[in-house]
């Protein structure tokens, strides 16, 4: 008899448990579900993003023989970069300056050397278009 009553309640313990956990992971996971749009998509329509790719780009800035937008090579991934600052108008004035600059130090040791042809708009431009590529 003991035993019964025993597996009853952890029976209906088991299965409050269960419904409790179930309901709150179907809420997290609604809002996803519907019409799935890559976040590359919307992005490639942003003027902003565009201005910077092209900045980015054009061969004699070189910015793409150092860095990728994924991986790591010379430079960090600009993904990476993107996930590191906020963006903000204070960290694209920073980062357009060491654009233009140079500089080493926040991702190793390899340094980046001066961009000094680049125009500080466009370098603004790149920096724009490097921190919209943020992951999270
Ligand atoms: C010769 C290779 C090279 C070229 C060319 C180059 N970079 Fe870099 N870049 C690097 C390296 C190396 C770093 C990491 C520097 C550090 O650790 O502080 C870096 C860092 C950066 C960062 C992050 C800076 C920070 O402080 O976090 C940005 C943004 C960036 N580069 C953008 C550009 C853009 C835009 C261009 C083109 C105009 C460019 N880079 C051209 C090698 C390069």
């Amino acid at each position: 008899m003991k035993k019964t009553i025993l597996a009853v309640s952890l029976l209906a313990l088991l299965a409050s448990c269960g419904s409790g956990d179930g309901k709150k992971t179907d809420d997290k996971k609604e809002p996803q579900t519907g019409t799935e749009t890559k976040p590359a998509d919307d992005l490639s329509s942003n003027p902003v993003y565009q201005k910077g790719l092209a900045v980015v780009s054009e061969s004699k800035n070189l910015c793409l023989t150092c860095h990728k937008i994924e991986d790591k090579l010379q430079g960090p991934a600009y993904r990476e970069v993107a996930n590191k600052y906020e963006n903000t108008d204070e960290n694209v004035k920073k980062l357009a300056e060491k654009v233009k600059k140079g500089g080493s130090g926040v991702w190793g040791d390899i340094p980046m050397p001066p961009n000094a042809a680049i125009s500080p708009e466009d370098a603004e431009a790149a920096v724009r278009y490097i921190l919209l590529l943020k992951s999270k």
